[in-house]
């Protein structure tokens, strides 16, 4: 696997095309095997997490074909059969095979899904919806097995607003006899364009975007087109970037309505911001002034930035404070981030960071998708070369985060692992 080379203290400057977002994409592909006709899905990201999915889904007998950030899925011939063990542990939303497959062939047989190292990541919520609506549940070990004669509409109330657990029910809602309605739902725009996607083909539901929704189930999905929308956290990592390395960057395509609270972080950090419909331009002069931010289920600050602002925080003029209130073990990037230069002190959920400019360049880890991100934006503020290794971890999310950010001016590139020796790296 090559690793992501960062030559520091180059400021950006240009343009970044946002990909579409991954996190809306993956139901929609799970969700398409509700579907007696095909499903046209547009920006598409052509990512590892996105190719494991729809192997999943030829698995289970979907034609599919990805072009062009096109993929079409025809759902008509699937089967009922148990998802491989591998893709299960490869993607944590594997687990969102489980409503559709229920829906679809009334039983679904998969594994424990694996993913991001960043906590213990609980199925218990999931479970529990399916479950109210009709399904037996057996965990064996790290097998999941289900089954349903006929799933029916329920009341399901969610103590905690679960992204997954909201979109798995809504999937297996979608297929149930009768009105199911969610309250304690999410309320993440990636399941507002889950439900936009399934009202395109069909589907009954309303309340989307608020904390209640409500399926009308029962009715067959047909065939549609939808086109997913800009990643918002591909868009904020590159906020990250701008705040860390300086400069000025223009984000086509970046979902700027969904990003009220990365967009005000940004800004109390000191950049400028000016937002136009699908795109954000920042610029950013100086170093980063200091933050305080928590970590919450949206519209609060998304967990999915947090390793990216403690790269920002740990180059600001002063000291940050950033809680972490999602998933517990996120942190794990300071270890990586200390190893070149930054201060940061854990203490529980909640990071002390001491501002330090510049960071030093050196050979970093990353252990997560997020993380490693963020390493590599770490790096933009470190003098001399920094090495980020666990690329698998980031090309499950970013298409291309070398180009995207070389393309704006950084000098950063994927090199073989050999060339950190000659860099005296190792
Ligand atoms: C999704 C996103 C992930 C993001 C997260 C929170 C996808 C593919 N991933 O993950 O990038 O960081 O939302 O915005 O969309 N929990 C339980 N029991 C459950 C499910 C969750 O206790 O059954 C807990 C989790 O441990 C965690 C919290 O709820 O502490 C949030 O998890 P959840 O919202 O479910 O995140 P994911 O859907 O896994």
């Amino acid at each position: 696997m090559p690793v992501i080379c960062v030559q520091g203290l180059r400021r950006l400057n240009g343009e970044i095309w946002i990909q579409g977002s991954k996190n809306a994409v993956l139901p929609m592909m799970a969700a398409s095997l509700l579907c007696r006709g095909t499903v046209t899905i547009a920006n598409v990201p052509l990512i590892e997490d996105v190719f494991c999915m729809l192997e999943i889904l030829r698995t289970l007998g979907c034609r599919c074909d990805l072009r062009e950030h096109v993929l079409t899925v025809d759902a008509r011939d699937a089967v009922g059969r148990p998802v491989p063990e591998e893709a299960c542990r490869s993607m944590r939303s594997s687990i969102m095979l489980l409503g559709p497959l229920l829906g679809r062939f009334g039983a679904a047989q998969i594994w424990y899904p694996g993913g991001c190292s960043i906590g213990s990541r609980p199925i218990d919520l999931h479970l529990g919806a399916l479950r109210s609506l009709g399904a037996q549940i057996v965990v064996e070990g790290e097998q999941i097995r289900a089954q349903a004669s006929g799933l029916h509409g329920a009341r399901l109330r969610f103590p905690y607003p679960s992204v997954g657990a909201t979109e798995n029910a809504v999937m297996a809602a979608v297929a149930s006899e009768g009105t199911t309605r969610i309250s304690g739902a999410a309320r993440e725009p990636e399941i507002e364009a889950l439900c936009d996607f399934l009202r395109t083909l069909g589907a009954g539901i309303s309340g989307i975007g608020s904390g209640t929704l409500t399926v009308t189930g029962g009715s067959l999905l047909h065939g549609g087109s939808f086109t997913v929308p800009g990643d918002r956290i591909v868009a904020g990592t590159y906020l990250g970037a701008a705040l860390t390395a300086g400069g000025e960057l223009l984000l086509r395509g970046a979902p700027e309505g969904q990003m009220g609270a990365a967009l005000a972080a940004a800004s109390r950090m000191g950049a400028e911001i000016a937002v136009e419909p699908c795109s954000i331009r920042i610029k950013m002069t100086g170093r980063p002034r200091p933050v305080s931010l928590t970590t919450e289920p949206y519209p609060g600050f998304p967990t999915d930035l947090q390793s990216v602002m403690l790269a920002a925080a740990s180059v600001a003029e002063g000291d940050s404070f950033i809680r972490e209130t999602v998933f517990e073990e996120r942190f794990s990037t300071a270890k990586e981030l200390r190893k070149l230069g930054a201060h940061i002190i854990i203490n529980g959920g909640t990071a002390a960071v001491e501002g330090r400019w510049p960071l030093c360049g050196g050979s970093v880890s990353g252990r997560d998708l997020r993380g490693g991100a963020a390493l590599a934006v770490a790096g933009l503020a470190a003098e001399g070369t920094t090495f980020v290794d666990g690329y698998a971890h980031i090309r499950r999310g970013y298409e291309d985060i070398c180009g995207d950010l070389a393309g704006a001016g950084a000098e950063i590139c994927l090199e073989d692992i050999d060339r950190r020796k000659e860099h005296g790296a190792l």
